[in-house]
């Protein structure tokens, strides 16, 4: 794993006491905190016209997948983020983090100074449509709370991560669940499990570029109000995936494809070599491919693999628990 950060980060705590706010030096392998949050994928996309504020409403099916990132927080003199993973390089450790978003939001509200070092081992595809920032951001916000001892209620987090994005509400509680609004407003739906391989594309895409090429693609159409499929959410309840996979949809897919037509490429490879559906994750550039069983999606990452038209594969399945401290 490569290592990419402002400062090293404290590899192994016990010999790198750091000093607290209050000046005492601080073990911090006694008070540091790891939470391990996990990646999305839509099942379900349905996108309306832009609203007045920008943003879309959505029909938004969630289900997270079993491919974490891990952020751990320890005492510190101010915010720093750090970062260590394959693509870690691809990661701002500014303000622009989610994760230090979360942790100064959080310190605003207790009245607190966000002293943290925050780590992110980074396992999730960067803008890849998986949700990876907003998962560091709710993971950033459990791993804070839990180490300043706020107790802070469900609801308020809730609130916090609706403000630091979209799709960060999502990746606290995890699991299946309906998105609304602009996908915050969150109804657990029931789902059974599910096996996925994603494809890794070369570099991300940008979420804003992808909504405004969507824009750009329905001028001039009249969009019906988003809806939450039956068929899909009477499959993703049964655990049948022959039955899952012709209700994936994804709105957002033309636009992603648009932008990237190298994609089409990569879904038509991965049903070929066997997946049962294949759609672009979110708002890309990764994609999503539907498999019977963990046989399969080994035998459909093989062929990805070998195709040259992705830069790496994950095997994940679903659903998987939101924001968990370790
Ligand atoms: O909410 P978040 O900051 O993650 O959204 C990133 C961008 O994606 C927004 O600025 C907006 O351009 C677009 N977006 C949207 N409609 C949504 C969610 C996101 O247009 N429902």
């Amino acid at each position: 794993m490569s290592e990419h950060a402002t400062e090293n980060p404290t590899e192994n705590p016990t010999e790198n006491p750091t000093e607290n706010p209050t000046g005492r030096a601080t073990d911090s392998a006694a008070r540091s905190v790891t939470v391990r949050v996990p990646a999305k994928v839509n099942v379900q996309l349905a996108v309306a016209a832009a609203r007045p504020d920008g943003f879309h409403d959505l029909a938004n099916v969630f289900l997270a997948v079993s491919l974490y990132d891990e952020v751990t927080a320890t005492p510190a003199a101010g915010t720093k983020v750090t970062c260590e993973g394959p693509d870690a390089d691809q990661v701002p450790l500014d303000r622009t983090n989610l994760a230090a978003r979360a942790a100064e939001t959080l310190a605003r509200r207790a009245g607190l100074s966000p002293d943290v070092h925050l780590h992110i081992a980074k396992n999730i595809p960067v803008a890849g449509g998986m949700a990876g920032g907003s998962a560091d951001g709710a993971a950033a916000l459990v791993a804070c709370d839990a180490l300043w001892g706020l107790n802070t209620p469900m609801t308020e987090l809730l609130d916090i991560c609706a403000e630091l994005g979209s799709d960060v509400p999502f990746s606290l509680v995890g699991g299946a669940a309906l998105g609304t609004g602009r996908g915050e407003i969150l109804t657990p739906v029931p789902a059974g499990t599910f096996h996925w391989v994603f494809a890794v594309a070369d570099g991300g895409l940008s979420t804003p570029a992808v909504f405004r090429e969507f824009d750009r693609l329905a001028a001039g159409r009249d969009l019906p109000a988003p809806q939450a499929s039956p068929a899909l959410l009477a499959a993703l309840a049964s655990g049948d995936p022959d039955a899952l996979a012709p209700t994936l949809v994804n709105d957002l897919q033309p636009a992603a494809l648009s932008l990237r037509p190298r994609l089409a490429a990569v879904l038509a490879a991965g049903t070929g070599a066997g997946a049962l559906a294949a759609l672009v994750s979110g708002s890309g550039p990764t994609t999503a491919f539907l498999v019977r069983d963990p046989e399969a999606a080994a035998e459909v990452a093989a062929v990805l693999d070998a195709s040259g038209l992705c830069r790496a594969t994950r095997v994940a399945s679903s659903p998987a628990p939101g924001a968990t401290l370790l």
